[in-house]
């Protein structure tokens, strides 16, 4: 029997620690940024709405077995989901409310120790309200979970521009019915931007061509 990927020892050796990631999600956020390491595609890898870092110590774990340098940001306003919008509306998703999902930046660190793991570069703050010093200039892979339309637009405009040619962003809850502000906002800013769009298991996976 052939060895097993690394991302797939990762999976099958650590524990998920909330209900926001599951096995099968994980499997393809994992081997898309794999396939990014291995290719040597140069770039920070980043993570828009990292709440107690369920999906980053995963993806920090991976880092590590490839170039621990490479540097990982992440990013949070660490008071949970903001206003819904029009584009949110959903009968589905009448449970996400504005404040949920809210983890402290203490959570955090204390997700990072207990997995005996260098904490990534943690930003906090609404990402509308982020300024450009707190985006890295390249980035090599992008994962996006912040559930909502304007969550999505806002993390989309500040890592497209900055995504290397042939580099990777897989965003969380595509085509989902209770959360249809993240198909609507990668609808529409893709709607006048050339991108290759794959739809795998509730995951966009859009790569700069
Ligand atoms: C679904 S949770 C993320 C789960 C996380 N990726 C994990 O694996 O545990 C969504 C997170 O995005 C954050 N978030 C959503 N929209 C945001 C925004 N516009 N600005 C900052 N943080 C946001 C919330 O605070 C929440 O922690």
């Amino acid at each position: 029997m052939g060895k097993l990927k690394t991302y797939k020892q990762l999976i099958r050796n650590y524990p998920i620690l909330s209900d926001q990631m599951t096995k099968k999600r994980l499997d393809i956020i994992l081997r898309q940024l794999e396939q990014i390491l291995i290719k040597n595609i140069p770039g920070s890898i980043v993570e828009f709405g990292c709440y107690i870092g369920t999906t980053s110590v995963f993806l920090k774990r991976l880092i590590n077995q490839h170039d621990p340098s490479i540097s990982f940001h992440v990013y949070d306003s660490f008071k949970g989901l903001p206003h819904k919008s029009i584009k949110d509306a959903s009968v589905a998703g009448s449970g996400f409310r504005s404040g949920e999902l809210k983890a402290s930046k203490r959570q955090l660190l204390k997700t990072f120790k207990k997995s005996q793991l260098k904490p990534p570069i943690i930003h906090k703050g609404w990402f509308n309200e982020l300024k450009d010093k707190d985006i890295p200039s390249e980035i090599a892979y992008a994962f996006l979970d912040g559930d909502f339309y304007s969550s999505i637009s806002d993390s989309l405009e500040l890592v497209w521009p900055r995504l290397v040619t042939g580099g990777n962003i897989v965003i969380d809850d595509f085509g989902k019915s209770n959360l249809p502000g993240v198909s609507r906002a990668v609808e529409d800013f893709f709607k006048d931007r050339p991108a290759k769009i794959r739809h795998e298991q509730d995951l966009a996976i859009i790569t700069k061509p």
